[in-house]
């Protein structure tokens, strides 16, 4: 099936114009390079309502995957994992497992991230860091799961 993603860059920074997003569109070329189609993208401050408001956005619009770039961290101002476990249905602990014991044999700094999946509504949630290069090393770590993923949660026969 064809996969429908929406990006979503979370910074204070990149939503007041003092900096270029560049993980939203390091995101596009990286689902772009996995097959996917990119429906929407937007950008949000570091606020649990703007993040929860654009996820559900997405979801509205058709966007079966929902991919987010920062707020992970250990920042005081970092709290994109808070904003969408209290909208998720459920977590999908195994995602991020996967991308803090892959990336830590890139950085040590991976074991700071707070990187994680949800299910909100159908649709399938990855929160990934903030740094551009963390993004897509972090979603090339879980890709290989997300179709058969998207699948189950719209209800497409598999054979699994
Ligand atoms: N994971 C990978 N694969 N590659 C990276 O460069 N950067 C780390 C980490 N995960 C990184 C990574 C860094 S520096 C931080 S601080 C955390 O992700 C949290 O990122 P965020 O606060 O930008 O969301």
């Amino acid at each position: 099936m064809e996969i429908e993603v929406g990006i979503i860059t979370v910074s204070d920074r990149a939503s007041k114009g003092l900096y270029d997003d560049l993980g939203g569109p390091a995101l596009r070329e990286a689902s772009k390079g996995h097959g996917w189609h990119v429906i929407a993208e937007s950008v949000v401050p570091d606020e649990q309502t703007d993040i929860q408001r654009a996820v559900r956005e997405h979801i509205a619009k058709g966007c079966q995957l929902v991919l987010t770039t920062g707020g992970t961290g250990v920042a005081l101002r970092d709290v994109t994992p808070e904003a969408v476990r209290e909208i998720a249905i459920r977590e999908l602990p195994g995602f991020g497992e996967a991308m803090r014991m892959e990336s830590l044999k890139i950085t040590p700094n991976a074991i700071l991230s707070r990187n994680l999946a949800v299910v909100v509504e159908r649709a399938l949630v990855i929160c990934l860091p903030g740094k551009p290069k963390g993004a897509v090393e972090c979603l090339g770590i879980v890709a290989a799961a997300v179709p058969h993923c998207v699948e189950v949660l719209q209800e497409v026969p598999t054979s699994c």
